[in-house]
């Protein structure tokens, strides 16, 4: 069995969405791919399974698995801890697998339990990661259910509504700054600010208007107005201190070949993205301030799973 799933980026939205605003997030063209094979015991390529270096596939296995044991390789594009989703990727494409192998392989059970499993390993603030790379394309999650509607996830008092988005096939630039994003920290400033100043609560409130005002240019493919949204998101994001030097600066040297730029994801280092038809200029304009660049485009597919074993 051969599983896989993609990477996301956020394009609207991040931080807002943990105070019940909207978010719209799509999927890219990195992939995780993960093959299963029965064996004697537990592996993940070519080491024991250990809770502390495969959190994740530990994790999926404990809620899902109860078959032999398993041998696991995977290989992924997806850089680590940049905001690109990651561990989403892993997660989503494992327990693709796993769920097929029990022939229980729909979508929108292995959205909810790559949540779980997510949920369960880093305490994760919203199941929007998961239910992109699984559905591939475009989500918008929002605190009351919309147009296009998939699935809802719950967790104690929050609810999130998870919808389908039309987006067109935007041709991005993921800028990685090299510094590890540490999301549980950024989303824990943001939160001391929204508590104690209410303009910090104006600027959330902002950020959820702008999401919902983008997305009739993004069914009308109109980048030129994608482009701006994204800029007035930057500028929020930036107020809200979750910007850094690097990201500045790679969003700076972006705009020269870009329709817009902004910080992706927790920010405080991690990604930036950039809309554009110059996809090559703003590769070079990033590499040469000293950032990772990934030409990327949207994934039509989210999780798939071939051969069974
Ligand atoms: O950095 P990422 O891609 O893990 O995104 C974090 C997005 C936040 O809105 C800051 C937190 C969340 O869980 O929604």
């Amino acid at each position: 069995m051969i599983s896989s799933a993609p990477a996301k980026v956020i394009l609207f939205g991040e931080h807002a969405v943990v105070y019940g605003e909207p978010a719209i997030a799509v999927a890219i063209n990195l992939r995780t791919t993960v093959m299963f094979e029965r064996d004697v015991d537990y592996s993940v390529n070519g080491l024991p399974l250990i809770d502390k270096y495969h959190r994740y596939i530990k994790k999926a296995i404990d809620l899902i698995w109860d078959g032999e044991p398993l041998k696991i390789t995977t290989a992924s594009a997806v850089p680590s801890a940049s905001g690109m989703g990651s561990s989403a990727s892993i997660t989503i494409a494992v327990v693709a697998g796993l769920l097929g192998m029990k022939n229980e392989a729909e979508e929108e059970k292995i959205a909810k339990t790559g949540f779980e499993v997510e949920y369960q390993t880093q305490g994760r603030a919203s199941p929007i990661d998961t239910s992109t790379v699984t559905h591939g394309k475009g989500i918008l999650v929002s605190n009351k259910k919309m147009d296009n509607f998939l699935w809802d996830v719950a967790k104690g008092e929050t609810r999130w509504f998870i919808h389908h988005i039309e987006v067109p096939r935007l041709k991005l630039v993921v800028g990685f700054s090299g510094i590890k994003g540490h999301t549980p920290e950024m989303v824990e400033k943001v939160r001391r600010f929204y508590m104690w100043n209410s303009f910090a609560r104006d600027v959330i409130k902002e950020i959820g208007k702008i999401t919902m005002e983008v997305i009739k240019p993004l069914e009308e493919e109109d980048y030129v107005k994608i482009g701006e949204y994204m800029n007035k998101n930057n500028k929020l994001l930036t107020i809200l201190g979750v910007s850094h030097p690097m990201l500045k600066k790679m969003i700076d040297v972006s705009l020269k070949h870009s329709y817009g730029a902004k910080i992706t994801g927790a920010g405080g280092g991690g990604c930036m993205i950039a809309l554009t038809d110059e996809q090559d200029e703003v590769v070079k304009e990033i590499e040469e301030v000293g950032g990772k660049a990934y030409k990327v485009e949207i994934a039509e597919q989210g999780y798939t799973i071939d051969t069974q074993i």
